[in-house]
């Protein structure tokens, strides 16, 4: 598949995806999107990609939605075409990990789709808000729930109502960001930790992932039961069998990914 508005590289046992429309910096329009969901689709139902990466260019993760494409839109039509349902929940339909690789700024949409991803891993330059605000809107995708849940009211109602960009280093304090690099070891360091996680059983990861994910939607005694019933479902994987055998005979796991 020829896509014109990402790039993608697979590196097996890892995929990297850029965006790429640098003369806006990383605008997402819908063009841009349905390559990207249909993208990640792909890449979810190839057995020897393990974990993927996003990422932008040294500017700009994502300004956001495509402000130009956006001005015209109206109710019926927004409602019509369910405006950014259809191309962005792949995102977070994808069982593959993700990892967002964000340098420059991270706006708008452009945040939201980093929230989407499962680790955030930010370069120094990283700057990230939800300036909605600005353009007399809110967040559409998602960004006024996962940024609370992320790093609390006080900040989530900073960002939102202000519209302000907060640096890579308040978005580790504040738990936006899972790790902060240099600018120019951020797409290394995130590929490295993209390797890393492939590494393991697809299985472990796939399951680590839908159990962190389930604290997001259940109280906190229904999250426990639902991770113990993973956990005893993971007793049944040959890679279980396998994981626990390598490491009594003290030699590496040979995962067969089921
Ligand atoms: C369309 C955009 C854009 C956007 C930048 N551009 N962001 N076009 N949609 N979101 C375009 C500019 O119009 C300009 O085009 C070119 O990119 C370069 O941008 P400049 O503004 O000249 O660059 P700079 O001065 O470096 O400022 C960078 C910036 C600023 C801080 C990122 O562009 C900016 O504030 N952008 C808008 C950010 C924003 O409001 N995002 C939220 C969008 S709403 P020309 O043709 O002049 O070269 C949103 C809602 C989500 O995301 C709802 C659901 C998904």
């Amino acid at each position: 598949m020829n896509y014109s508005n990402i790039l993608l590289e697979k590196q097996e046992p890892v995929a990297l995806i850029r965006l790429n429309r640098p003369k806006v910096h990383n605008a997402l329009n819908n063009a841009l999107m349905s390559e990207l969901s249909e993208c990640l689709a792909a890449l979810d139902a190839d057995d020897t990609v393990r974990a993927i990466v996003i990422t932008g260019n040294e500017k700009a993760f994502a300004a956001g939605a495509d402000i130009a494409e956006m001005r015209s839109l109206d109710f019926s039509q927004a409602y019509r075409e369910e405006f950014i349902t259809a191309n962005w929940e792949q995102v977070t339909r994808c069982r593959t990990p993700v990892i967002a690789a964000v340098a420059g700024v991270a706006l708008g949409g452009g945040c939201e789709l980093a929230m989407m991803c499962d680790l955030l891993i930010a370069a120094e330059s990283a700057r990230f808000g939800q300036p909605e605000v600005k353009l007399g809107i809110l967040p559409g995708a998602g960004g006024s729930q996962r940024l609370t849940r992320a790093v609390g009211k006080a900040k989530a109602m900073d960002l939102c109502l202000t519209g302000r960009m907060m640096g890579a280093e308040e978005a580790e304090r504040c738990g936006l960001v899972s790790r902060v690099v240099a600018d120019e070891q951020l797409v290394e360091e995130a590929l490295a930790v993209a390797r890393e996680i492939a590494g393991y059983s697809a299985m472990a990861t796939m399951i680590n992932k839908e159990a962190v994910n389930q604290a997001f939607e259940t109280t906190l005694q229904a999250g426990i039961d639902y991770e113990r019933r993973l956990l005893w479902a993971s007793f049944t994987t040959e890679d279980r069998q396998e994981g626990m055998g390598a490491f009594l005979e003290k030699r590496a796991p040979a995962w067969k990914h089921r």
